[in-house]
């Protein structure tokens, strides 16, 4: 089920359309907040209705150990689980196995469970056949992602692997998708371009991968330890190679800076745990920059963490009242700093959007960069 985007406005390389799939349709550039177990932390599936979010991202990592991808196929999959009617992608579990150190070969990755301390085996078939149990829209597929700076020769051996696996998980895929649309399932499968900030690696790593032929496009191995001018430049090169009728992906990246530079050089999808992170700890994100709720300087302060958004459904509580429940350890505090900082992206991304119809991207992007870059020497 190769998915398609439906552009309705460019301003340079970037882009706004719409992805339609069986589910429906989400927009584009979309953020996805990260559900890793089954629920974006502290929030619901009716938070989540609320907030306008479209699609959620869920972990086959954790899910399948807890509480095991056949019984959440049981329960109807991750929508019926959760109760949510909007889209789900889950990613294939290989970028969270990799930080707690896997025996990888060529078959597949080996690891202990976090859990319990059990042992798994994941390849890419078992990757495709988990997610189709999970019944996300979007599955991806199993990858190798190496941090950065990584060797020569291990972001090589990871563009190897990714290739041989992207074979293994799309026949795997394929396979079951066949099997599951006779009980009126479906779903689509991504490919993930890996290749570390090396701009020969990285053609051959999307070509290898557009060879396969998935229903859309990921990068992967960015914002994993590179500079910021690494990233751009080895994005770029990506973007230069992915179809541009197919949703593309960046993978785990959230932050305002990010976000503008990468729907600059024309991205559509991104997720990342930084601002449901960020407000469990008391970071909230703000048209003025980012500010830590547990500084004194907020314990009078009678007005809403972010007087330019509104909508969030937390105005009506002042930072003085937040930073209070916040020093209390009171769960209410990791709840709504979240709802705000998820709300906060969310109208970030559609005012991307909204400038990319009007032509005024290249001012919303400076407006960014001026508050959230880092000066530059
Ligand atoms: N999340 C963030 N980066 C990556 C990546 O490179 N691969 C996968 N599978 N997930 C990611």
């Amino acid at each position: 089920m190769k998915l398609t985007i439906d552009v309705r406005a460019r301003d340079g390389a970037a882009r706004t359309g719409v992805v339609a799939t069986p589910r429906g349709e989400y927009r584009t550039p979309v953020f996805m907040p990260v559900g890793t177990r089954g629920a974006v932390r502290t929030l619901a599936a009716d938070d989540l209705e609320r907030l306008g979010v479209e699609i959620v991202l869920g972990n086959t990592y954790h899910l399948m150990l807890r509480p095991g991808e056949e019984r959440i196929d049981r329960l109807g999959g991750l929508h019926g689980f959760m109760d949510w009617s909007g889209h789900v992608l889950t990613d294939s579990g290989g970028y969270q196995i990799f930080s707690l150190e896997p025996k990888v070969d060529d078959d597949g990755a080996r690891f202990r469970s976090t859990y319990d301390g059990s042992l798994h085996h994941l390849t890419p078939e078992r990757a495709a056949v988990i997610q189709a149990a999970l019944g996300a829209d979007i599955q991806m597929v199993l990858d190798v992602c190496p941090p950065l700076p990584s060797s020569a020769d291990v972001v090589r051996t990871a563009v190897d692997r990714t290739a041989a696996w992207a074979a293994r998980g799309r026949a795997a895929f394929l396979a079951e998708r066949e099997r599951r649309l006779g009980q009126g399932r479906d779903q689509a499968q991504f490919g993930i371009v890996q290749g570390g900030t090396d701009p020969v690696l990285r053609v051959e790593s999307a070509r290898r991968t557009l060879e396969v032929g998935f229903d859309g496009y990921a990068v992967g191995g960015l914002s994993v330890g590179e500079t910021r001018d690494q990233m751009v430049e080895a994005l770029a090169t990506t973007m230069d190679e992915l179809p541009a009728d197919q949703p593309r992906y960046f993978m785990g990246l959230g932050d305002p800076v990010g976000l503008v530079e990468a729907v600059h050089l024309g991205v559509d999808m991104f997720d990342c745990v930084l601002p449901t992170r960020l407000g469990r700890h008391g970071t909230i994100l703000t048209s003025a920059g980012r500010m830590n709720l547990r500084n004194a300087r907020f314990a009078d302060d009678d007005g809403p963490l972010d007087p330019a958004l509104d909508g969030d459904g937390t105005g009506r509580y002042s930072r003085a009242y937040l930073r209070h429940l916040l020093m209390s350890d009171e769960p209410t505090a990791a709840r709504l700093l979240t709802l705000h900082n998820v709300a906060w992206t969310l109208d970030l991304v559609a005012r991307m959007r909204a400038a990319i119809e009007a032509g005024t991207f290249a001012a919303l992007r400076r407006e960014v960069l001026d508050v959230w870059a880092t000066p530059r020497s």
